[in-house]
């Protein structure tokens, strides 16, 4: 198949139009069988659930070009299942996987020519499935009628040095979520809460921001867009865990392939001093990948875990694997792969 006339080597992480995208409603208690467009514009209802209340959850996840050409999705299921679990959190309908699936594989057929190529520097097509409230209501109440899309956009690396560096500051003055919040499921306000402080971070020169736990101020939760994780000169993989980060589905993968590599891995309370203790890090997600950290800055104390730009042996090591992984490279032991069949 042709590809589109993209420079799919020096693509941005920004949104691209394509083709088509694809949208479900839910109403009288069922969900329709969906319909391609071409409109990339969405009206609804002005008192909708999603414009006052925040009822909406949205995912994140890429399709792969093989080296044999086919397209790949990396652990779909696990995105449906934290989509349905946020949309239970803050009681929304949940979508059926097989109906998740389904969008997913129909968007990514209409917009085939926008995958790119397999050899264009890790560029993959993201792909974001987005459900809303979009019911009327005045009063705080859930919505009967819900909305679910699926987009997608050609993409280049979250950070703009791709497998290089990038460098984190410790956010003191602002919390992402609550201790007994919603930081746990993928919903907009919480990117929207932590929008000044990545703006800030950026502004000071740094990549992004690594939040504290909001209830003792003592844990490192997670960044902006991504989990973290540090490596010890024991070779231990150490991640913050705490109901208010979101669960990684990446991180989930990376644990995996550490503990298959030999690491210990420790999913713990990760108290701030140990900053110290890693001789690596990284932030790890979908749009992130494994992004190496070079430094992490806590008041006055900067944490190095680069040689200037030169990134670890086993955060090196690990993004090959779970890269090699999703681009079809290495084959996967692990059956997190599936391939979009095509027709569908
Ligand atoms: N944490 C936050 C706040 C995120 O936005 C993301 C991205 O989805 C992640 C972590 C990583 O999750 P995943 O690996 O499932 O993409
Ligand atoms: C992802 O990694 O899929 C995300 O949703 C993070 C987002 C900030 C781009």
């Amino acid at each position: 198949m042709t590809k589109a006339n993209l420079n799919f080597a020096e693509l941005p992480f920004s949104f691209i139009p394509t083709d088509y995208n694809i949208r479900y409603t839910f109403k009288d208690g069922v969900w329709d069988k969906g319909v391609l467009t071409q409109d990339q514009t969405l009206p609804m209802h002005i008192s909708a659930t999603c414009l006052h209340y925040g009822q909406q959850v949205f995912e994140g996840l890429k399709v792969y070009e093989r080296p044999d050409g086919q397209a790949q999705v990396f652990r779909i299921d696990q995105n449906s299942k934290r989509m349905n679990r946020g949309a239970d959190k803050i009681l929304m309908q949940q979508v059926p996987e097989e109906l998740f699936i389904e969008a997913v594989f129909r968007v990514v057929n209409a917009n085939r020519k926008f995958i790119p190529p397999h050899d264009a520097g890790g560029a993959a097509m993201y792909v974001r499935p987005i459900l809303l409230g979009t019911g009327v209501q005045l009063g705080v109440s859930p919505s009967t009628e819900y909305t679910f899309i699926v987009f997608v956009s050609p993409v280049g690396p979250y950070y703009k040095s791709g497998f290089a560096p990038v460098h984190l500051i410790v956010e003191e003055e602002v919390d992402r979520a609550a201790a007994l919040g919603v930081g746990d499921i993928k919903v907009a306000g919480n990117y929207a809460a932590g929008m000044r402080a990545t703006m800030g971070a950026k502004k000071k020169g740094f990549s992004e921001v690594l939040y504290l736990d909001s209830r003792h101020k003592k844990y490192l939760d997670e960044s902006g867009s991504s989990n973290f994780f540090g490596v010890t000169g024991d070779n231990r993989y150490v991640t913050p865990s705490s109901p208010s980060i979101l669960p990684s589905i990446t991180n989930m993968s990376v644990q995996q392939i550490a503990k298959d590599k030999g690491l210990a891995v420790e999913p713990r309370l990760v108290a701030v001093e140990e900053l110290a203790d890693f001789v690596e890090a990284g932030c790890c997600g979908t749009a992130a990948v494994i992004s190496p950290v070079g430094s992490v800055t806590h008041r006055d104390k900067k944490f190095e875990y680069c040689k200037g730009e030169t990134v670890g042996p086993i955060v090196t090591d690990l993004y090959k694997t779970l890269s090699g992984i999703q681009f079809g490279v290495i084959e996967d032991p692990y059956g997190w792969t599936r391939i979009v069949p095509e027709g569908v």
